[in-house]
C-alpha cells in the first residue's frame, strides 16, 4: 500500500509541475471593469472577512515596505480591523460632533498660516494645498492637541513631501532611499506627540490624508475660474452644513448645481484609488496542503502559481461612456441633474466605488467629500479676502504634475 506521506509528497510534486507551467502563462493580473465584476471582486460570494482582509493585505505589502504600515490595510487579523475601524470611526464622529462651522474655520486659519508665509512671492499650488490640508486633518480630523498655526512649517513640509514620496516609491520594487521613513517618522511624531493615542501615526495619517488633499486640489483646479462653480462655494462658506453640501437649498431659480456634483465630478475625472487590487489564493490544490508547504511553493515554484492578482478597474467605470454618455471624459458636474436620468443607478453605483466596497468600504466616504467642499470653500474665501490667485497649469495633476500651478499676489 502506497504511505500516506508518499502520497502527499507525489501530489506535491505533481501540482508543482502543473502548476509551474500554468503560472508561466498566468503571470498577468485580472482587471474587473464592469459594475457587476467589481462588485463581485470587492464582496466575493462565500468568503469571509479574515479572507478579503487577506486578499488586500497581500498587494498592500509595498505599504509595509516603504512605510512601516501596521494598520487593517497590511494585515488579514480580524481584531487589527475592528480595532482600526473602531478608533477611525470615533475620531469621525468627534470631528462630525464639532460641527462644520469648526473645520471651515480651521482652514480659514491654516489658508491665512500658508499664505502669511510667502506676502509676495508665488506660491506653489501642490505644497499650498497639501500643507493646509495636513494642518487641517491633523487638528480637524485627528483631534491633533495643537491649534493649526502651532505645527512646525519644517514638520508639515516634510511629512507631505514624503508621504507623497514614499507612496510613490512603494510602486516600485526598487530599494527606497533609508532617510526617508525615518524622517517621516520623526515629523510625524512631532506633529502627533500623543503616543498613546497614535503609537505609529503614519497608520493613521496615510489612508485619512493622503487621497483627500488630492480631492482638494483636484476640486479646486476645477472650480477656481469658474464664476457658477465659486458660487456655490460661497453658499457653503455661508452656512457650512450637510444639507448645503447635497444643495438641498437650492430651488428651481437658481443653478442646479451642489458642492458634491462639483466633488464627486472631480473625483469621477480622477479617482483617488484608480484601482483597488487583490490577491486572492487559488483554492485548488492549496486547500489540502498546509501553510508551510503553501510557502515552499511561493518561494521555490512562483508566487503567481499559488495566487491570483486581480483588480477593480474603478476609473475604467467612472470614464465609461455606456455609464455617463459621449461625455464621459470632460467635466459636467451640472451632469447630476435634479432630473435622474436612466443611468443615475448605475451612476451612483460607479461613483460609490470611489470609495472600495463590501464589507471593507471606507468608512470616511460620507465625511469625506463634504470635508474636501468645506475646505475648498474657506481656500476660495480666504485667496478673495488676501488678494491672491490661482494660475493654472497645462494639466491637472494627481499625487504630482501640478508644474506651472500656482499662487500669485495679484493686488
Ligand atoms: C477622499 C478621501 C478618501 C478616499 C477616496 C478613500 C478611499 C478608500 C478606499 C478605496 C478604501 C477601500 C480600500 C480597500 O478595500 O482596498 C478605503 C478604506 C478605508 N478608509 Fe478611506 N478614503 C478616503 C478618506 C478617508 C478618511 C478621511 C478616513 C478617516 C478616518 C478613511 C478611513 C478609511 C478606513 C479606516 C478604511 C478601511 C475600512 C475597512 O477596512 O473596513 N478614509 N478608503
Ligand atoms: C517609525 O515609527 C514607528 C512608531 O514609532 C516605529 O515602530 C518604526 O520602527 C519607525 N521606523 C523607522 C524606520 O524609523
Amino acid at each position: 500500500m502506497l504511505s500516506p506521506v508518499l502520497f502527499l509528497a507525489a501530489l506535491i510534486s505533481a501540482s508543482a509541475l502543473c502548476l509551474f507551467t500554468l503560472s508561466l502563462k498566468r503571470d498577468k493580473v485580472v482587471g474587473h471593469s464592469t459594475l457587476a465584476a467589481i462588485r463581485g471582486l470587492l464582496s466575493p460570494q462565500g468568503s469571509g472577512l479574515p479572507e478579503l482582509l487577506a486578499q488586500r493585505a497581500r498587494p498592500n505589502q509595498r505599504l509595509v515596505r516603504a512605510f512601516g504600515i501596521t494598520n487593517t490595510f497590511v494585515s488579514s487579523s480580524t481584531s487589527i480591523h475592528q480595532s482600526f475601524v473602531a478608533a477611525a470611526r470615533a475620531l469621525l464622529n468627534k470631528a462630525n460632533a464639532r460641527g462644520w462651522e469648526h473645520f471651515r474655520d480651521l482652514t480659514a486659519q491654516a489658508v491665512q498660516i500658508e499664505l502669511a508665509q510667502h506676502s509676495d512671492k508665488i506660491i506653489e499650488y501642490s505644497t499650498f494645498v497639501q500643507s493646509i490640508t495636513l494642518r487641517v486633518i491633523l487638528v480637524g480630523l485627528l483631534g491633533a492637541d495643537s491649534s493649526v498655526e502651532d505645527f512646525s512649517r519644517e514638520d508639515i513640509l516634510t511629512a507631505s513631501n514624503h508621504i507623497n514620496q514614499l507612496w510613490a516609491l512603494s510602486k516600485n520594487p526598487a530599494t527606497i532611499p533609508s532617510h526617508l521613513l525615518p524622517q517621516l517618522n520623526a515629523s510625524l511624531r512631532r506633529l502627533l506627540p500623543n503616543v498613546k493615542s497614535f503609537p505609529n501615526p503614519v497608520d493613521i495619517v496615510v489612508p485619512a490624508w493622503e487621497t483627500f488633499w488630492r480631492v482638494v486640489a483636484i476640486s479646486v483646479a476645477y472650480s477656481h475660474s469658474d464664476p457658477r462653480l465659486q458660487q456655490v462655494f460661497t453658499d457653503l462658506y455661508t452656512s457650512p452644513q450637510g444639507a448645503t453640501f447635497k444643495g438641498e437649498h437650492l430651488t428651481d431659480t437658481d443653478t442646479p448645481i451642489s458642492a458634491k456634483d462639483i466633488v464627486n465630478e472631480a473625483m469621477r475625472l480622477h479617482p483617488p484609488s484608480k484601482h483597488i487590487g487583490r490577491l486572492a489564493q487559488l483554492r485548488f490544490p492549496f486547500r489540502f496542503f498546509p501553510t508551510s508547504v503553501i510557502t515552499l511553493f511561493v518561494k521555490f515554484v512562483s508566487p503567481s502559481a499559488v495566487y491570483v492578482k486581480e483588480y477593480a478597474d474603478v476609473q475604467g467605470v467612472l470614464l465609461s461612456p455606456d455609464i455617463w454618455g459621449q461625455d464621459a471624459a470632460q467635466f459636467n458636474p451640472w451632469r447630476y441633474g435634479v432630473v435622474p436620468s436612466a443611468d443615475s443607478g448605475s451612476q451612483q453605483d460607479a461613483l460609490g466605488f470611489i470609495f472600495g466596497g463590501g464589507k471593507t468600504k471606507c468608512i470616511g466616504a460620507s465625511w469625506a467629500p463634504v470635508a474636501a467642499g468645506v475646505v475648498c470653500s474657506a481656500i476660495f474665501d480666504e485667496l478673495d479676502n488676501s488678494g491672491f490667485a490661482i494660475q493654472s497649469g497645462s494639466v491637472i495633476g494627481g499625487r504630482d504634475g501640478w508644474v506651472g500651478w500656482c499662487l500669485t499676489k495679484i493686488r
